[in-house]
């Protein structure tokens, strides 16, 4: 395999539960539990599991929203764990996420141009036309057009999918590497799920973006990824081609995820 451009290598993440009325002792949740992963330049990885199950938290983790408990991240072989000031706005610039929800992910406030552009304004780029030209372009990636009708709209004057296509175009726009999309589609209806898809094929293919899918559906898993990895219970227990995952599935879990799932099950 080709050097990964992420790695996580045994990393955990336990998180402390404030004690309740009913559960009298703090209690620790383990999120993640020595969770491994290789994810190659050029993959769109699809990472699969039920709710809980530790995705956003993988996600959170390679973005830097949060630290690790115990193990190693790196990108393009480098730790990414001690990270500060200038190695760490480089590393903003590089990776990105995209969040589940498009009607919470987005300021309200802001017009469609200042959502996308406020990346480029956080990180010095450009001045008022050359923003205006890479969002201009941004918009146009994620097939928002003509673009320029957008710039002074709100979200609120948006539907999902395009909402949800503003919030890629912003995660683009500084042409980022590595993007964690965070189950993206599941606001949105199908049809408009396998637009939303091939908006990240193209990013993929034209730009060069490697991303981590991240999804509770392995048919959409299957249709996406090159790669995928099942997690179960802050466990990866599956790794390999999307092929290899469906037709040879050596966990339990993994073969009951695809007995669930009509197109793939035989009854
Ligand atoms: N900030 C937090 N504090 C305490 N527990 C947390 C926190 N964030 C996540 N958890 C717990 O960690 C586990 C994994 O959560 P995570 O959000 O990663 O799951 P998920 O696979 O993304 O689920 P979903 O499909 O519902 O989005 C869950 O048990 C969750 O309750
Ligand atoms: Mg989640």
């Amino acid at each position: 395999m080709a050097d990964p451009i992420i790695k996580l290598e045994d990393v955990t993440k336990t998180y402390r539960s404030k004690k309740t009325l009913l559960k009298g002792a703090d209690q620790t949740v383990v999120a993640l539990n020595k969770v491994s992963l290789e994810i190659a330049r050029g993959d769109i990885f699809g990472l699969v599991g039920q709710s809980g199950s530790g995705k956003t938290t993988t996600g959170r983790l390679i973005v830097k929203l949060e630290p690790p408990t115990a193990g190693r991240l790196t990108l393009d072989g480098k730790d990414i764990t001690g990270l500060r000031g200038k190695r760490l706005a480089e590393y903003r610039r590089k990776v990105q996420m995209i969040f589940q929800d498009p009607y919470q992910s987005l300021n309200p406030y802001f017009s469609i141009f200042d959502t996308v552009a406020e990346p480029l304004t956080i990180h010095a780029e450009g001045n008022r036309a050359e923003q205006e030209e890479t969002v201009f372009k941004a918009l146009q990636s994620v097939g928002l057009s003509p673009p320029e009708d957008f710039f002074y709209r709100y979200p609120h004057e948006l539907s999902g999918g395009q909402r949800q296509r503003v919030a890629i175009a912003r995660a683009v726009v500084l042409k980022p590497e590595f993007v964690v999309a965070d189950e993206p589609t599941s606001m949105l209806d199908a049809s408009i799920s396998i637009q939303i898809f091939s908006i990240l094929q193209n990013l993929q293919s034209k730009m060069g973006v490697t991303f981590l899918f991240i999804t509770h559906s392995l048919a959409a898993a299957w249709y996406l990824c090159n790669r995928i990895a099942v997690i179960y219970k802050g466990e990866i227990v599956e790794t390999g081609s999307a092929e290899d995952v469906i037709k040879h599935p050596r966990h339990e879990y993994t073969r009951a995820l695809i007995k669930a799932h009509p197109k793939f099950g035989k009854t």
